[in-house]
């Protein structure tokens, strides 16, 4: 059964903290910050799109958006992660599902692109690819990777929202 998407509400965030905690447990390339970061954009009120996957009630998943900076002055760019399905629910969609309606969100809300930090292998079947165009510093160009969904053309230096720093 394909999992109910939704926008969160106040009482997800805890199971919201231990989605990312869990699925982050044995991922590779992880500060095991992530819960840390969704909060901080929270409270930073950075949260564009946070949405959770339901299955029979159950909270299985998560995928936030927050704007990112672009040093060419684009506006209306977003940056997606972090992402996160409970390991025993993995391989099943649910990442994918996410991804969508994510991605559904940002047009409807006019965004000019979207970027990321993560797999080729897994991101490029959603659109995203890797530009030399759009440079986050310090990660191997191959894993920040960019989808263009209005027409303005940007190009520049991308920072992330300062709440990818949060540590606690
Ligand atoms: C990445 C993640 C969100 C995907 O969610 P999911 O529900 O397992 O994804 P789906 O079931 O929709 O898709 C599974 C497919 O993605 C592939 N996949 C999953 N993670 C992958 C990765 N890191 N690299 C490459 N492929 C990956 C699977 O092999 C599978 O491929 P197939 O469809 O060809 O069989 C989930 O695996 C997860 O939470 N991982 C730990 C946290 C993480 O690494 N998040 C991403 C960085 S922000």
């Amino acid at each position: 059964m394909p999992p109910q998407i939704r926008k969160e509400v106040p009482a997800d965030i805890p199971s919201i903290e231990a989605i990312a905690v869990a699925a982050f447990l044995n991922a590779p390339h992880t500060s095991h910050t992530e819960q840390h970061i969704v909060n901080a954009l929270r409270r930073s009120g950075a949260l564009t799109i946070s949405l959770v996957a339901e299955l029979d009630g159950v909270l299985v998943g998560h995928i936030a958006l927050s704007p990112v900076s672009i040093s060419d002055g684009s506006a209306h760019w977003f940056g997606l992660g972090p992402i996160s399905v409970l390991p025993e629910y993995q391989g099943h969609g649910v990442g994918s599902a996410l991804m969508a309606a994510a991605l559904a969100a940002l047009r409807q809300r006019g965004a000019q692109g979207c970027v990321l930090l993560g797999d080729p292998g897994y991101y490029g079947r959603f659109g995203f690819c890797a530009t030399p165009d759009l440079v986050l510093s310090g990660v191997p160009p191959e894993y920040f990777q960019a989808l263009h969904l209005g027409t303005a053309t940007a190009r520049g230096i991308v920072t992330y929202h300062l709440a990818f720093e949060a540590m606690s």
